[in-house]
């Protein structure tokens, strides 16, 4: 009989058992259609009052978790349609082909459950014409409301009066840029960044300056002597999980960034789209330097990618020339995508598939922690990557090939440095994008296999 796994859960015992639920469905040992245990022959097993397992029921039901049918007993939801097969679509999650730890994704989740219950909400709303209509300011003051709502969930007070609605962050990244640059501008990045910035500040006649990092985050003093040697008026920045590192700056750290920001006036784009993975972490910068900070989140990381849903809180006097550039990039975001996200903050909806978000994210750097034991490895208990410092027997393009070669996919740091031959003999692992733990597990083996060997194949060729 399935039992929950309490350890080391502290709090109430009916959100202890809720949270084991769901961990146990993301690693799998719960499956879709699996019927729970009897409530009462459960209160039993662990020594608590059927009233508590009825609560903890309750609570994984409104998590999204499970589902009743009266009569019939208490079962794992099904979670939507699985690909069943490897369609070639690097974008799809395959059940089959290689393990691909290169796509920075959120899990397959409830999404698609919460989506259908919308749906049929929505179809007996009377505002389903305007869904279908260009939205005016007005119109959109019901969405910036609610995603004020959400941002403050950071431990930031936002004001929907300040914010800006995007198709997703990296719009939000190019609205920012397309507003405040200009060709021949110098745009101060972290020496290992999100990929597409380097893209973007090539289409933008951007000239990217890369300010060092130490174990704690973007340098003071690099970007102090940086701002001076430079005169560069823009940063942007991923103070929390970055990637690939996964470093999170402290409060400390973020308060003495927007203290050299304020000496030399720099505007901060502050990349946070992965933010609401941790349950406990620093305010974003924005907190420290709201008048400097153009604060980026969206919805792909903590909901789902494909409702292309971004916020940006940004200063009053730039807010115009962010409007504007949305405007011209796309007009506004779907209004009917705005409403489901709008919907699922206002319903609590968010909170739930967030919080699951996060169960997968703990549960699959713990599988890693174990397989990758012994080896150099920054990872956060609820980020989605881990980036894996290579043993000095192996570099990392001949990592990543062998790995390929084996069967599992990974990005070199290569992919996010700013200067060419600059980033460590390092691979960025992404767990959480794969559909099952047994395939996150396969893959982690076969790489621990490949670190294990004492020389790199890779050197041999000639
Ligand atoms: C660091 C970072 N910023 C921004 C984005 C873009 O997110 P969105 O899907 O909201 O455009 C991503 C997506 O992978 C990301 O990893």
């Amino acid at each position: 009989m399935w039992l929950p796994d309490l350890d080391g859960k502290s709090g109430p015992k009916y959100q202890s058992i809720a949270l084991a639920i769901g961990e146990s469905i993301a690693s799998g040992s719960l499956k879709e259609r699996d019927r729970l245990p009897p409530q009462r022959e459960l209160a039993y097993q662990l020594g608590v009052s059927l009233n508590t397992v009825s609560r903890a029921y309750c609570e994984a039901t409104n998590r999204g978790f499970l589902c009743g049918e009266v009569g019939r007993g208490t079962y794992v939801r099904v979670h939507g349609h699985l690909p069943s097969s490897n369609t070639g679509n690097g974008m799809m999650r395959t059940i089959d082909g290689p393990v691909d730890f290169t796509l920075n994704l959120p899990a397959h989740g409830n999404g698609a459950i919460a989506l259908a219950e919308t749906l049929e909400t929505l179809k007996h709303s009377n505002a389903l014409s305007s869904y279908l209509d260009y939205q005016t300011g007005n119109d959109l003051k019901r969405h910036t409301r609610a995603a004020a709502s959400w941002i403050s969930r950071l431990g930031f007070e936002a004001s929907g009066d300040d914010i800006i609605l995007t198709n997703g962050a990296q719009h939000a990244i190019m609205v920012a840029l397309l507003a405040i640059t200009r060709p021949g501008d110098v745009l101060l990045v972290e020496p290992m960044t999100y990929a597409p910035v380097k893209s973007i500040a090539l289409h933008l006649g951007l000239i990217l300056f890369a300010v060092e990092m130490d174990e704690g985050g973007l340098s003071p003093q690099a970007l102090d002597a940086a701002c001076s040697s430079t005169a560069a008026a823009v940063l942007y920045c991923l103070p929390t999980l970055h990637t690939p590192t996964t470093i999170t700056m402290s409060s400390e750290r973020r308060r003495e960034i927007a203290e050299i920001a304020r000496k030399h006036q720099l505007t901060i784009i502050e990349d946070d789209v992965f933010g609401f993975l941790q349950s406990h972490r620093p305010p974003p910068l924005a907190g420290f330097a709201p008048d400097l900070t153009i604060l980026i989140s969206s919805v792909s990381k903590c909901l789902a990618p494909g409702l292309r849903i971004g916020y940006i809180h940004a200063p009053k006097r730039l807010q115009r020339a962010l409007r504007a550039a949305v405007n011209l990039s796309c007009w506004m975001p779907p209004p009917l995508m705005a409403e489901i996200a709008s919907m699922w903050i206002e319903e609590g909806t968010a909170d739930n598939l967030n919080e699951f978000q996060r169960i997968v994210a703990r549960t699959r750097q713990k599988q890693a922690q174990q397989i990758l034991d012994g080896h150099e490895v920054l990872s956060d208990p609820e980020g989605f990557h881990l980036w894996l410092l290579l043993p000095t027997h192996w570099r990392a393009d001949t990592f990543r090939a062998a790995a390929e070669k084996s069967g599992v996919k990974v990005l070199t740091g290569e992919t996010f440095a700013v200067e060419q031959n600059t980033a460590p003999q390092a691979v960025r692992l992404c767990l959480s994008h794969e559909i099952s733990d047994e395939r996150v597990n396969k893959g982690l083996g076969i790489l621990a296999g490949l670190l294990a060997e004492t020389s790199d194949p890779g050197l041999l060729v000639v």
